[in-house]
């Protein structure tokens, strides 16, 4: 089963959106597995503190290494050859391909960041891997490992209806999706595209395929070799 430890200081948001819909049902069918662990049962003192001042001044408080540390070593076995990431917009940002590659292994530890940030020697003695969702700034990782999560679990082998639905979907082929269109025929004096109803579906082919080259020219020129 794909299983997936999510690390955080609120496990109150979890499975939240995780446990609905076809990622929810997924779970409850047994596909993947979502477990969370509060970094707090580490916490240090009367108050469990997780965090403290960073070192050289400034704003904000930085999740301490050591109970971090303590958090990961009391709930990770050795042998546990899952990738450990940490939620950050300072991380690699994260991709449909390597959303893929992530679904075809054996899941995912998930660490949330909260404060200013997390005590860089735990990323580097822990090897966690910084993974972004965009270039914006969340008040945590929660959210972006809902995003991950999501985007993981569709992908498992049984949770999307139809086998390859996943296929012609926007950066599967490194274009972005074509129009779609369904009933009515017309609608509000719009119809749809004569081709799509021609029955030629190697024109229809054609078809899409240049509206997703148009697309993906008017809005993500990047995206274009
Ligand atoms: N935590 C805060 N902002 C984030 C982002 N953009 N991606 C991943 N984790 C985050």
């Amino acid at each position: 089963m794909w299983s997936a430890t999510v690390f955080t200081l609120y496990p109150e948001m979890f499975p939240g959106p995780a446990g609905m819909s076809l990622s929810g049902d997924a779970l409850a069918r047994g596909i993947w597995s979502l477990e969370t662990q509060n970094i707090r049962e580490q916490g240090l003192g009367r108050h469990r503190a997780v965090d403290d001042t960073p070192a050289g001044g400034g704003p904000g408080m930085v999740i301490r290494a050591d109970v971090l540390a303590a958090s990961l070593d009391a709930h990770l076995a050795a042998e546990d050859l899952r990738p450990r990431l940490l939620m950050s917009p300072r991380g690699a940002p994260l991709t449909q391909a390597r959303v893929r590659s992530l679904s075809t292994g054996p899941g995912v530890v998930v660490i949330c960041g909260r404060f200013e940030g997390v005590d860089e020697r735990v990323i580097a003695g822990r090897q966690l891997e910084e993974v972004s969702i965009g270039d914006y700034v969340l008040s945590g990782g929660e959210i972006a490992s809902l995003v991950l999560l999501d985007a993981c679990v569709r992908l498992l082998p049984g949770v999307m209806g139809k086998t390859d639905s996943g296929s012609e979907e926007s950066f599967e082929n490194g274009l972005l999706e074509y129009p779609q269109y369904t009933r009515p025929r017309e609608w509000e004096g719009r119809s749809i595209p004569e081709i799509l109803l021609s029955g030629d579906h190697a024109k229809i082919a054609k078809w899409r395929h240049e509206q997703s080259v148009r697309l993906t020219r008017e809005r993500r020129p990047d995206l274009l070799p």
